[in-house]
Order: C-alpha cells, then sequence, then structure tokens
C-alpha cells in the first residue's frame, strides 16, 4: 500500500491539520511566513500527525484536539528539520534546496526556534497536561539525540547499542510522542497507552534504520534528499557499522578512514557494503523492530485505523521516500 492509500480513511482529518498547521505559521514578521510557507510547502510525508489521528480514532475519538496535537508534533519535527539541515550542511529536502541554502543558517535556525515556541503554545491550548508533559519531555530527547550523534560524528569506535541510542532520541522518540499522545486524547487505558508509545518507538526506528540504508541506496529524485551525506558527514550509522564488524581488513580499514575524515571514496565505500551483508542486516534489524511495531499494536480492537496503523509498520520497512 502505498502512502497516499494509508492517509485515505483519515484524509478529512488530515485537511483539518493542514489548516491548523497553516493558520499557526501566521506572522506578522514576513520572513518568518516566509520560511514556513516554504518547508512547509514542500510537503513531507506527515507520518507523524498521521500517526497521532490514526491511534486517536482507532480509540473512538470524535473531538478536535487531535488536529491541534497533530499539528504541534509536525511543527515539532519541522523545527527539527531546519535546525539539522544547518547541522548536517545539507542542500537538499523535500525535493527542493534547504531552508539554509535559500534563506541562510541563522535565518533557519531563528524559525526553526520559532516554530518550537509556537508549538508549545498550541500545546497548552490542549488543556492536556498528560499531552503537554509528552511532547515537552519528547522535545528534550530530540534535542540530546542530536548532541549525542554530533559526539559520534568522525568516532569510527561507536558501537551499535551507541548508534542505537541516537536513533531512539532523534528519530524513535517523536514517533513514540506521537503515538502516545494519539492514545491519550483517544481515552486510552494506561495499557493501551503503553502499547502506543512501544509502537511508535518500534516503527521509529524501523524509519531511521531505513533512511540510514536509504543514504547509501536510495534514489535522489525518490527521496527527495541528497544520498551519501551520511558518509560525507562521517557519521557511523549501522551499515558501515556492520562494515567494520564483518568486513575484511581493508574493508575496515576504508571505512574507519571514511568516518574519521569524511573524505572516502564513495563508490569505494559502496562496494565495500555491497560486498558484505552490511544494507541486508539493517533492513532485517528494520524489519524486526517493525515487527515489535505490529505487535504492541495487538492489543488494540480491530478498525480501518488499526488496520492503517499496521499498514504503516510495512510502508516504514519498504518505503523509497
Ligand atoms: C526525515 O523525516 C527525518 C528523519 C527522521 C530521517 P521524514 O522522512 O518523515 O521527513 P518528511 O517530513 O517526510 O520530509
Ligand atoms: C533527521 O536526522 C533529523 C532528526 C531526526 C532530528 P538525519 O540527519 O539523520 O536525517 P536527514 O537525512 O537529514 O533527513
Ligand atoms: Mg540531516
Ligand atoms: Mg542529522
Amino acid at each position: 500500500m502505498n502512502l497516499p492509500q494509508l492517509i485515505a480513511p483519515i484524509a478529512n482529518d488530515m485537511k483539518a491539520v493542514d489548516a491548523v498547521i497553516r493558520a499557526r505559521l501566521d506572522s506578522d514578521v514576513v520572513l518568518i511566513r516566509t520560511i514556513g510557507d516554504y518547508i512547509v510547502g514542500a510537503g513531507g510525508k506527515r507520518m507523524r500527525p498521521a500517526m497521532v489521528l490514526m491511534v486517536a480514532k482507532a480509540l473512538g475519538y470524535e473531538g478536535t484536539t487531535h488536529h491541534l496535537l497533530a499539528a504541534v508534533v509536525e511543527f515539532i519535527h519541522t523545527a527539527t528539520l531546519l535546525h539539522d539541515d544547518v547541522v548536517d550542511e545539507s542542500d537538499m529536502r523535500r525535493g527542493r534546496s534547504t531552508a539554509n541554502a535559500v534563506f541562510g543558517n541563522a535565518a533557519s535556525v531563528l524559525v526553526g526556534d520559532y516554530l518550537y515556541s509556537r508549538s508549545f503554545e498550541m500545546m497548552v491550548e490542549s488543556n492536556s497536561m498528560p499531552a503537554m508533559s509528552v511532547l515537552s519531555a519528547a522535545t528534550t530527547v530530540i534535542a540530546e539525540g542530536e548532541v549525542l550523534q554530533l559526539l559520534n560524528v568522525h568516532d569510527p569506535d561507536v558501537s551499535l547499542p551507541r548508534y542505537l541510542q541516537v536513533v531512539r532520541y532523534k528519530t524513535a522518540k517523536l514517533f513514540e510522542a506521537a503515538a502516545q499522545v494519539g492514545a491519550i486524547i483517544g481515552g486510552a487505558t494506561p495499557e493501551q497507552e503503553t502499547a502506543a508509545a512501544s509502537y511508535g518507538r518500534h516503527i521509529g526506528t524501523a524509519f531511521q534504520l531505513i533512511d540510514d540504508v536509504l543514504d547509501y541506496n536510495g534514489d535522489v529524485e525518490a527521496l527527495g534528499k541528497n544520498v551519501g551525506d551520511d558518509l560525507r558527514e562521517g557519521k557511523p550509522t549501522m551499515p558501515l557499522i556492520r562494515v567494520m564488524e564483518v568486513g575484511s581488513s581493508a574493508q575496515k580499514q576504508l571505512i574507519q578512514d571514511a568516518i574519521r575524515t569524511g573524505e572516502a571514496d564513495f563508490e569505494a565505500v559502496a562496494r565495500a557494503i555491497h560486498d558484505t551483508d552490511a544494507l541486508d542486516f539493517t533492513r532485517r534489524a528494520a524489519i524486526a523492530e517493525a515487527e515489535l511495531a505490529r505487535t504492541a499494536l495487538a492489543a488494540y480492537p480491530a478498525s480501518i485505523h488499526q488496520e492503517s496503523l499496521l499498514e504503516f509498520c510495512s510502508f516504514a520497512v519498504d518505503r523509497d521516500h
């Protein structure tokens, strides 16, 4: 199932979320509107807000606060992307030049800050202390993840557990918070809330592992962002860690140097990755995480929304964008 098919059952809610997003980007400061419209207008898959909606609806929720909270989650996500592209010096995102490439680093960082602040204002409006607690804590963890990753860059000794911690913090945490907030707003039992959080954490982990695979074998056109960036940044992701684990001593040396300098011959590294089971190993780890996400959701009553959430597990692994 492709993404539009997956989203179809909540299409009207997604439209409502889009309206909230557009309305809340409105600022008297023109540059904020310009950059906000620029990055939001480029699209994005909107997986995290979709999860907020689907979990709430899987529990029979019929109010409108889920639209507000879904928009909050997308704002937090968008803020992390604005900051991340500055840190990573990326020049392509969502099929167009990054905001930092067009408007500069300072403007990107400041508008990212604006989106964080706006999202906090909006979460207060939800009047749900538990939702606020989950979302504000998640924002802290994402920041910790990006800082942890910064410490790992150019370090070939990063272990699998250290890498996985970064993945959980920088990516999985927001998926976890999205699903958990959907559960809270949907009036979940404590068990259902824990199950939603677990679902989000595992699918988010699978999502990032696949992102790290796609950085080596993805298609720029489909992805809307550059491939090979992780290598250029000297990021020790799972594919590289795996080559160092099972590769020949020459391959191991190649990867170590590549991570240290960030100036590797992409073709040579790609060959080493291809000649070992590195991508397959990473994909298998992602599949295992997606399975755990699926299992967590078994506690939910069968419904079209529960089905969509299960379909998301396949999409997270099979995606090309
Ligand atoms: C990109 O997330 C950042 C990662 C966690 C890898 P998405 O791939 O969900 O980004 P958009 O919103 O669809 O552009
Ligand atoms: C994305 O991280 C940003 C966060 C998860 C906070 P990455 O740097 O790994 O992803 P892309 O490739 O830029 O989307
Ligand atoms: Mg990046
Ligand atoms: Mg990054």
